[in-house]
């Protein structure tokens, strides 16, 4: 259901350009994915990297059918980009929204205020091992997580910085007493950048530990940095406790901007409610109001969640995810029509 919850994000970014003649955009649609690896055998063209490489940013959908194996999806297109890229911040705000339940019995709103920097070129999902003897008993599989100094040093130095700029606490998730190579350099390496931010509170959990904490002290956390896997995995726990996966976003960010980052929900393309207009699109205008961030157009990063929140609040248009009945084009109408002027834009 990418394109149904694309439709609404681009609805509310042209409704945001019509607004304020500084916010310029301009779009291209391409419609790679599961159903061209079936037509055509290939998930993106071979020089898909290319096409890209010219855009200042791009909105992702998502990947993923039960006619296609879901290694494919992932390693031919999602990863192609985040890797080929260098998209090594992947951002995941889980916050809870105005109006949402969370499942955390006596969980107040502010508690659940946590970012995560997931990083996103590296570690387990670095596509390192191999396959032998496939097919006989004695088969065996490697798949070896790669942490480089460079690659740690750089994810750890951004939540830092962004947990300094934001006057939060960080808490790096690993897994040192398993993980006795890659998570001890891990550790090693963020206590070394620590000493550079004398003015930032740490804390470092085991991953087991972390997700036991987000449950029940969900205000322990501010920014939260963690490798490709476990902050994947913490990511869904935290779409759980703001209430559900349709309203987690994230944005990939090549901080150098070398190449233009990526901004996508943080959920699959469930299967089971794709085509029927009822996935919640606002893990995916979340994920927009992000890119309008990332594009220099915060005041109007802000005023999209500002109104998402006044939607929720409302709670006149919910779709079935938060128990009504609203479609997907309903709730991407709801927001666009409670846009507002933002004060910065106005001024100008
Ligand atoms: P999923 O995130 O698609 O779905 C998990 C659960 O959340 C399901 O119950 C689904 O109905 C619900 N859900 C997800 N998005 C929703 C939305 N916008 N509104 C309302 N409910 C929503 O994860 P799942 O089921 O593990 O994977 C399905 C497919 O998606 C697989 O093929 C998988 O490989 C792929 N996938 C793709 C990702 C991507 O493109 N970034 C990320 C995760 C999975
Ligand atoms: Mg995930």
């Amino acid at each position: 259901m990418g394109p149904e919850v694309i439709r609404e994000s681009e609805k509310v970014l042209r409704a945001v350009a019509d607004m304020d003649p500084a916010v310029d955009l301009a779009f291209d649609h391409y419609d790679w994915g599961t159903e061209n690896y079936l037509a055509k055998g290939e998930m993106m063209p071979e020089d898909a990297l290319d096409i890209l490489r010219g855009y200042d940013a791009l909105l992702f959908g998502a990947v993923g059918s039960p006619a296609v194996k879901d290694h494919v999806t992932l390693r031919h297109l999602l990863l192609k980009i985040r890797f080929g890229f260098d998209l090594y911040v992947n951002l995941r705000p889980v916050k809870l929204l105005d109006g949402v339940e969370t499942p955390l019995r006596n969980a107040k709103q502010a508690d659940i205020d946590m970012v995560f920097v997931r990083e996103g070129t590296e570690g387990e999902y670095a596509g390192v091992g191999d396959r032998i003897y496939t097919g006989t008993p004695r088969e065996v599989a490697l798949q070896t997580a790669v942490f480089s100094r460079i690659g740690t040093e750089r994810v750890i130095r951004w939540a830092f910085d962004l947990a300094e700029r934001e006057g939060r606490s960080v808490t790096s998730v690993s897994k040192g007493n398993a993980l006795s190579y890659s998570a001890v350099l891990w550790d090693e390496i963020f206590e070394e950048i620590a000493l550079e931010f004398p003015n930032v509170s740490t804390q470092r959990l085991l991953v087991d530990a972390a997700a036991m904490f987000m449950v029940m002290e969900p205000e322990r956390f501010g920014v939260v940095v963690a490798s490709n896997l476990f902050a994947d995995i913490l990511t869904d726990l935290g779409a759980a406790i703001m209430g559900g996966m349709g309203l987690a976003p994230s944005a990939g960010l090549n901080p150098e901007g070398t190449y233009p980052s990526m901004f996508e929900p943080i959920h699959g393309s469930a299967p089971e409610i794709a085509g029927k207009g009822e996935a919640n699109p606002i893990g995916s205008i979340w994920s927009s109001a992000q890119m309008l961030d990332y594009l220099g157009h915060p005041e109007w990063g802000a005023e999209i969640l500002r109104s998402i929140n006044e939607v929720l609040r409302a709670g006149a248009v919910r779709t079935p995810d938060l128990g009504g009945v609203a479609s997907t084009e309903e709730m991407g109408d709801a927001i666009t029509t409670a846009l507002a002027l933002p004060k910065m834009a106005a001024q100008l």
